[in-house]
C-alpha cells in the first residue's frame, strides 16, 4: 500500500507544537532510548497513530516519534526503528524518514548496532560510518518514483556527508570519545553471520556489519537529506573472537556504546546548529 505523505503530515501537524521547525532528525536504534529522554518539551506520537505503520509488536509501545529540543536545538527523533527482518514492507520505513524531511530538517543522524570486522574496534566502541555496502536483498526506492520527493536515479557517492563527518569528529575529540571510522555492510538478518561470510565481507572492504541503517540512508539521500551515521559496536563479528555472539551480549555492550552516543550526539547537534548547513 502506498501511503500518502500529506495524510501522514496532517497527523504529525496535529500533534506538533505550534511554530515548531526541527533542524535535525534522529533515527535511534534500540538501546538508545536514553538519548530521547534528554529531549525537553517533548511531544510524542506513537508510531501506531501514523498512517500506514504496521500494527502489533513491530511498531510497539516503545516506538515513538518525539519532537522537542536537544541542547535547545529543535529536533525530531524516531525512537525505535522498523527492521526488514520483522517481515515488514519498505513503506513504513520510507514514511518515517520522509517525515524528517517534510518537517523541514536538512540533516538526519542515523544510529544502529553493529558487529565489528576490525580487531582494533571492540565491543562498546563507536564507529562513524563513512560508506556502505548494501547486502540486503532490495532497495526501498524500487517502484513508481514520486518526482516531488526525489529523482528516479540518484548518486550515492557522498551518501555520508563530509561536513557532518568533520563536525562529528571534532565533537568526539572535544569529549575524548574515541571514534573509529568505517564501511557498514547491511544484512537482512535476523541470523548473525557465519565466519565464512565475515571473511568474505572483510575482503569486500566492510568494517562493520548490521541489520539496519542502509534502507534509511537510501531513503534519506533520495529526498536530499544529509546523513551522519554512528554505529554502536556490540560485538566482534562472527569468527573474529572467542566470545560467542549472543543477543544478551549485544545488549550489554550496546549499553556501553550508547552511553558514549548519548554524549556525542547532543554535542554534535549543538555544533551543527551553529553552522550554516544545519
Ligand atoms: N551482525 C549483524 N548485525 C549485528 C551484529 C552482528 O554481528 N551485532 C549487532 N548487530
Amino acid at each position: 500500500m502506498t501511503i500518502s505523505m500529506s495524510d501522514v503530515m496532517q497527523v504529525i501537524h496535529r500533534y506538533a507544537p505550534k511554530d515548531f521547525y526541527p533542524k535535525v532528525g534522529m533515527i535511534l536504534g534500540s538501546g538508545l532510548s536514553s538519548l530521547a529522554e534528554q529531549i525537553t518539551q517533548a511531544v510524542s506520537i506513537p508510531y501506531q497513530a501514523i498512517p500506514g505503520m504496521p500494527s502489533g509488536g513491530v511498531a510497539g509501545h516503545a516506538s515513538l516519534l518525539v519532537m522537542g529540543y536537544l541542547q535547545e536545538v529543535p529536533v525530531v527523533c524516531m525512537r525505535g526503528r522498523l527492521h526488514l527482518y520483522e517481515g515488514i514492507a519498505y513503506d513504513p520505513v520510507r514514511t518515517l524518514v520522509r517525515i524528517v524531511k517534510q518537517l523541514g530538517c536538512e540533516s538526519v543522524i542515523i544510529t544502529g548496532a553493529v558487529g565489528s570486522l576490525r580487531p582494533e574496534a571492540g565491543p562498546g566502541d563507536v564507529m562513524m560510518i563513512t560508506d556502505h555496502i548494501n547486502f540486503q536483498p532490495g532497495n526501498p526506492l524500487v517502484g513508481i518514483n514520486d518526482e516531488t520527493i526525489g529523482p528516479r536515479f540518484f548518486a550515492m557517492e557522498d551518501a555520508y556527508d563530509a561536513n557532518l563527518q568533520e563536525i562529528m569528529s571534532a565533537a568526539a575529540r572535544r569529549l575524548n570519545i574515541p571514534l573509529h571510522k568505517g564501511v557498514y555492510l547491511s544484512t537482512l538478518g535476523p541470523s548473525f553471520e557465519t565466519p565464512a561470510e565475515i571473511r568474505a565481507f572483510r575482503q569486500w572492504g566492510a568494517d562493520a556489519v548490521g541489520m539496519s541503517v542502509v534502507p534509511e540512508v537510501l531513503i534519506a539521500r533520495h529526498c536530499g537529506l544529509r546523513v551522519a551515521c554512528l554505529a554502536a559496536i556490540t560485538n566482534a563479528a562472527s569468527g573474529m573472537s572467542k566470545e560467542k555472539i549472543s543477543h544478551e551480549g549485544t545488549l550489554q555492550f550496546g549499553e556501553l556504546a550508547a552511553r558514549k552516543l548519548t554524549k556525542l550526539i547532543p554535542e554534535f547537534v549543538k555544533e551543527l546548529s551553529k553552522t550554516a548547513i544545519a
